[in-house]
This record gives C-alpha cells, sequence and structure tokens, in this order.
C-alpha cells in the first residue's frame, strides 16, 4: 500500500521505517530538512537500536522516502499523522499546535483514491475529544479518521513496532465509515495480525483514553515503588527485595517496580498532566487527583538524590566535583527530554559544583546543545578527581564498570546508584561506599 507518515520523530521515524519494513510503499513528512536529509541518507537522526538498519535497508530499496514537501504525499491511500504533543508553556495541557498543522496541511490531499477509501490515522498521543474534532474536518474530504493509539518504548521501538503487544483501532461512529476504515488499516497491518496480535476496536474516546490510561498507570507503578522507598530509607528496608518479594504476585508484576530517581522522557511526565488538564475540563478532575500524588512522588526523587549528595559532601556543594554517569532519561537511548538525570546534573551545577556528565549516546548530542556543559568520554574521565559519582541512567557500560579501576581515578569512592543497577557488595568490597536507593 502507499503510506505516508506525518511526523518523523522518535514515533513517526520508526514508524515510516517499519511500515516499509512490512511492504509498504512510504513516504516520510517533516518540517525539520536536516532530519529529512538524515533520514533520506538513510542515517538516524537519534539513537535507537536496531533502527538504522530498518531505514537503510528500505531507503535503499526505493521502499521509504523522506521529504519536507506534503505535496510527496499525494498518491498514498493511508497517512499516518505520528507528531508530538509537548506540554504547553507555562501550563499542564498538551500542546496540540502541531498535530492541528499536520491536519491543516493534508486536508488538500485527501479524498477519492483509485485502491480504496483514503485514510487518515492519529498515532500522537492527545487529550480525549481530539480526534472527534478532526473527524469533523476530515469527513467533508470523503476520508475516513482512525485513532491508532501508539505503545512503543524507546529503546525497543523497532520492535514494539513490528511485534506490539496490541493494536487498538478507534473508529468512526458510522457503522459503514468504521467497516470501511478497519477494512483498510487491516490490510495495512495484515503482517501483524496474522501473527494473531490483538486488535481492540473502539469509539475514539476509548482509544484516546487508552493510550493515556497505560501511561499513566505505568507512572503510577513507577511513583508506587518510589513511595515504597522512601518508607524503605526511613526504615532500614530495601526496596529492591520489596519489589521482588511483590512482584512475584503476578497480579502486581515485577516490572515498572525498579526505585530509583524516577520516570522522564517525553511522554510519562507530560501524559500525566496533559491528562490531568483534560480531567479538569471535563469536571472530572477528581477522578485523578492521584496523579498530582505521582508526579509529586518523582520529583521527590530527583530533590532526595541532591539532598543526599549535599549532606555526604558536608552541606555544600561549592569546590566540590561531581561525576554524572547518564544523561538520557533512559538507557539505549539519546533522548534527554525531561531527563532525571541532567535535571539532577543541573541542580547540582547550579549549587556552585563542577559537574563532569558522560553517556555513551546523549553525550555528544548534549555538547552540541549546551557548549558549556562539561561532557567527558566516558565514565573514567568523567569520574577523574570526582568527590562523588552519580549513576543516573543504567546503561549497561556503566553497570560493568569495574569499581577497582574507577577507584584509582576519583578523589573519594563514593557512589550514589540512583537506579539501584550496581551490586552494593561488589562496589563495597572494592573500597567503595554504595550508596543506592531505598536499601541500606
Ligand atoms: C513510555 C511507555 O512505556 C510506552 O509504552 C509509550 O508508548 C511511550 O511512553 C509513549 O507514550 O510514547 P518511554 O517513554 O520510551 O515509553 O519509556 P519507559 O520505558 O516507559 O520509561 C519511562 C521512564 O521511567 C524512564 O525515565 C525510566 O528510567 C523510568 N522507569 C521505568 C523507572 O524509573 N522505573 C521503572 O521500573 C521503569
Amino acid at each position: 500500500m502507499r503510506i505516508s507518515v506525518i511526523g518523523c520523530g522518535y514515533l513517526g521515524a520508526v514508524h515510516a521505517a517499519c511500515m516499509a519494513e512490512l511492504g509498504h510503499d512510504v513516504v516520510g513528512i517533516d518540517v525539520d530538512p536536516a532530519k529529512v536529509a538524515l533520514l533520506s541518507q538513510g542515517r538516524a537522526p537519534f539513537h535507537e537500536p536496531g533502527f538504522e538498519e530498518v531505514l537503510r535497508r528500505n531507503v535503499e530499496a526505493g521502499q521509504l522516502r523522506f521529504s519536507t514537501d506534503f505535496a510527496d504525499l499525494a498518491g498514498a491511500q493511508v497517512h499516518f499523522v505520528g507528531v508530538g504533543t509537548p506540554q504547553v508553556q507555562g501550563g499542564y495541557a498538551a500542546d496540540l499546535t502541531y498535530v492541528r498543522d499536520a491536519f491543516r496541511s493534508l486536508l488538500p490531499f485527501l479524498g477519492e483514491h483509485p485502491d480504496g477509501p483514503m485514510l487518515v490515522v492519529g498515532k500522537s498521543t492527545v487529550p480525549v475529544g481530539t480526534a472527534a474534532s478532526l473527524a469533523a474536518q476530515v469527513r467533508p474530504t470523503g476520508a475516513h479518521l482512525v485513532w491508532n493509539p501508539e505503545f512503543l518504548r524507546e529503546g525497543f521501538a523497532v520492535q514494539d513496532t513490528i511485534t506490539p503487544d496490541r493494536i487498538v483501532y478507534g473508529l468512526p461512529a458510522d457503522p459503514a465509515a468504521a467497516d470501511a476504515a478497519r477494512e483498510v488499516l487491516d490490510t495495512v497491518y495484515a503482517r501483524l495480525l496474522e501473527q494473531d496480535i490483538p486488535r481492540l476496536v473502539t469509539d475514539y474516546a476509548t482509544a484516546e483514553l487508552v493510550k493515556v490510561a497505560a501511561n499513566s498507570f505505568l507512572a503510577t507503578k513507577i511513583s508506587f515503588i518510589n513511595a515504597m522507598a522512601e518508607l524503605c530509607e526511613a526504615t532500614g528496608a530495601d526496596v529492591t527485595q520489596l519489589a521482588e518479594a511483590i512482584g512475584y504476585d503476578d497480579r502486581i508484576g515485577r516490572k515498572f517496580l525498579r526505585a530509583g530517581i524516577g520516570f522522564g522522557g517525553g511522554c510519562l511526565p507530560k501524559d500525566i498532566r496533559a491528562f490531568m488538564a483534560r480531567a479538569g475540563e471535563l469536571g472530572v478532575d477528581q477522578a485523578l487527583t492521584f496523579l498530582r500524588e505521582v508526579d509529586s512522588i518523582n520529583d521527590r526523587r530527583r530533590d532526595h538524590i541532591v539532598n543526599l549528595a549535599r549532606e555526604g559532601l558536608g552541606g555544600t556543594f561549592e569546590n566540590k566535583t561531581v561525576a554524572v554517569l547518564g544523561a538520557a532519561f533512559k538507557p539505549d537511548s539519546d533522548d534527554m527530554r525531561n531527563s532525571p538525570a541532567l535535571d539532577i546534573a543541573a541542580r547540582i551545577a547550579g549549587e556552585g559544583a563542577t559537574v563532569v556528565i558522560t553517556d555513551p549516546a546523549a553525550g555528544p548530542r548534549l555538547q552540541a546543545e549546551r557548549p558549556s556543559a562539561n561532557v567527558a568520554p566516558d565514565a573514567h574521565a568523567a569520574a577523574a578527581g570526582a568527590d562523588v559519582v552519580l549513576l543516573l541512567t543504567e546503561w549497561q557500560q556503566f553497570k560493568n564498570l569495574d569499581p577497582a579501576t574507577l577507584k584509582d581515578v576519583v578523589t573519594t569512592p563514593w557512589i550514589i546508584d540512583g537506579r539501584n543497577a550496581l551490586d552494593p557488595a561488589t562496589w563495597r568490597a572494592a573500597g567503595w561506599t554504595y550508596t543506592g536507593i531505598g536499601r541500606p
């Protein structure tokens, strides 16, 4: 099928490449000429394991093109919209500017298609009610709108797109339109549906809510275990053992119970805030008051690390050197949007410390975006002369560090493991003071 994907960020670029991988003829549209130029050469504009191979293979095979010109999507039967919906400046709500712009640019190209009904497929995370209002714009063109939320995780984006654990179609209310739309989208995803991946068919509102409900649940799970970490810190208990023990109950599950410096990124933090803002508009803000607490617990973890480090350094960061391992919001990504690691590093630098930061993927980007940052090429270079080392993003490279050789380069062998990613016994045996999160 001929497909367009509007928006070539983490979501759209991976979706475009994966649709080509499934055998479709795909054009990706983005307003950023630099990004389009890189993608057109088969080069990934961001770090995502496995993505560049899929991208290059399909660009070289002529199955995948990129352009800044909307006119290049003419001829496609299915148009995916995967642009960003960041948090508005000065508020909690989602900024729908990019979604509205994308639809405005797309509308003139919608109409009859020789191969069957034309489809617009919304993938962006939007406040409930958005799809219904966009459908009113799309309907007069004869095309149908489906809301098809995306659940991919950065770091596993290709795998999650090719083998998602479920697919959700939010379909139009009109039964004939719904049938036509479902049939076209089933053809797009035929190879996924053959693998028995569950496909749930809902209305627009449910599909929009599924996405934010899922991210809210994940954020709640992380904040729950971080709240337990606070209790463990007050009592001398060990949150890693607590998480393991409750996780064996499969009603609870072991995943997403890693206590640490909390969640960040371009999704969880802004999605729970946009959800609260939307609930307020709908007059049901009380239903989501708990998310305010989820957000506060998350923020407190960042404060906690800063306080721990300051206390251990004698009450001030002045004239101290702090090594920060990790800048990305999670390992296997170079995404620094709302990164807990970067936030903590900035707070500590703001209190007068010399902060040296390293990250295998995000380091070069950080240096380019903030030339004044002290970015080191690796952990040993970052830790040279450090009074304390903070492990804030649990890259495998950092988990594999040899405490004995790292000890040789620091001023004081003290590590704060903000992700509970290291084995305390090994580090202590090598002569380090080890401080974890919610563990003695
Ligand atoms: C999240 C969701 O997991 C995806 O399902 C969703 O599609 C995506 O948002 C989105 O809305 O686009 P992602 O932002 O890539 O995916 O990252 P996660 O793996 O969810 O991690 C989010 C944050 O939580 C990271 O900072 C991570 O370090 C932190 N985290 C995760 C913890 O602190 N503890 C855990 O146990 C798990």
